[in-house]
């Protein structure tokens, strides 16, 4: 480290992008449990333009100012007293609390795993609310077994990306939505069906499946009751199922948004190096183009997921 200054990208109140300030910070000293990560890529999640728009401040105030970014990727640059899982110049990746659009972030190591040699910064950046929130869905909450038909709603997205990639992985017939737009895209990560739900309302052409991974909410998760057999399961990633409803139907339902440990991050990048399957970076930005990677984030039509490159 030449100087103990960094670029950080922070937001001193609520609003939109225009909130998104480029700053020099001191760069901050990891605690004892703690790491310091040289920032290479991250990725921008739905999550980080909710959080600066304030629509989840009654449940998770931000202590403003605050630095947004969680899905990070790069280099250790120093270990906490009691850190004894990485070293300093050891390739890192995984799940920050926050912090993460910038040079460097501080961390706690348990949602952080060591980089495989040939899965590149800016592929690790889009595991984090991506790869490990569909593996924690379809695989801890959703138990799919090779043969099942899962649906998976909103599979052109970093999320869905996965989704579909995970379930093929597993041995799962797939169905995916999407726009027109991304059809092509999702067949090619693998899925068996794709349905655009801009011109097919999904619960015409579906039925009797196993399992929904609703990453749409709304209108979207209340059509997806009826097509779930007896037995299945519907996960949304959005809103928060009935389980009236589902105790009615004989299926289960609930909202899925555990956070993986460091064993699935470990074992989807080993995924991902191995060429199992692919991560789906979309569109990149340097860091100081922040404002224009949350719009695009925003507008909720994305493919795959996009990424800051913070250094290279
Ligand atoms: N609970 C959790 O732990 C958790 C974790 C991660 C994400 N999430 C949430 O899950 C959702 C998806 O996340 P993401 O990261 O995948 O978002 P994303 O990368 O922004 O992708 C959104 C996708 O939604 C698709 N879409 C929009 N309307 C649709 C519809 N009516 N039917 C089917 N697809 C539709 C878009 O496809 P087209 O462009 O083709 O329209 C786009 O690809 C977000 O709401 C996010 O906040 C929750």
């Amino acid at each position: 480290m030449t100087s103990n200054l960094m670029q950080a990208v922070r937001i001193h109140q609520y609003g939109g992008p225009e909130e998104l300030k480029l700053e020099q910070l001191p760069v901050p000293v990891p605690k004892p449990e703690e790491v310091l990560i040289r920032v290479h890529a991250v990725g921008v999640l739905p999550v980080d333009w909710a959080y600066r728009q304030g629509l989840m401040k009654e449940h998770v105030p931000l202590q403003l100012p605050f630095i947004s970014g969680s899905a990070v990727a790069g280099v250790v640059a120093d270990v906490g007293s009691r850190v004894s899982k990485f070293r300093k110049g050891q390739a890192v990746f995984g799940r920050a609390s926050q912090g993460a659009c910038a040079e460097f972030v501080t961390t706690t190591v348990d949602t952080l795993a060591s980089l495989p040699p040939n899965l590149s910064f800016r592929e690790a950046a889009t595991i984090s609310g991506g790869a490990t929130t569909a593996w924690m869905a379809l695989f801890a909450h959703g138990h799919l077994q090779p043969g099942q038909r899962v649906l998976v709603h909103a599979a052109a997205g970093g999320v869905g990306s996965y989704a579909v990639q995970l379930a093929k992985w597993k041995g799962a017939e797939v169905i995916g939505t999407c726009s027109g737009d991304h059809i092509d895209y999702v067949k090619s990560l693998g899925a068996d069906t794709v349905i655009d739900y801009r011109t097919t309302r999904f619960e015409d052409r579906v039925h009797d499946v196993d399992l929904v991974l609703d990453g749409v909410g709304s209108d979207t998760l209340e059509r997806s009751w009826s097509i779930v057999k007896r037995g299945g399961t519907l996960l949304s990633l959005v809103d928060v199922p009935s389980t009236e409803r589902a105790q009615q139907l004989g299926i289960t339902a609930r909202f899925s948004n555990e956070l993986a440990p460091d064993t699935v991050f470990q074992q989807i990048g080993q995924l991902i190096a191995d060429g199992q399957i692919k991560a789906p970076v979309g569109r990149e930005f340097p860091l100081h183009e922040i404002r224009q990677a949350h719009e695009l984030c925003q507008t909720g039509h994305g493919r795959g997921r996009i990424v800051l490159r913070v250094a290279d």
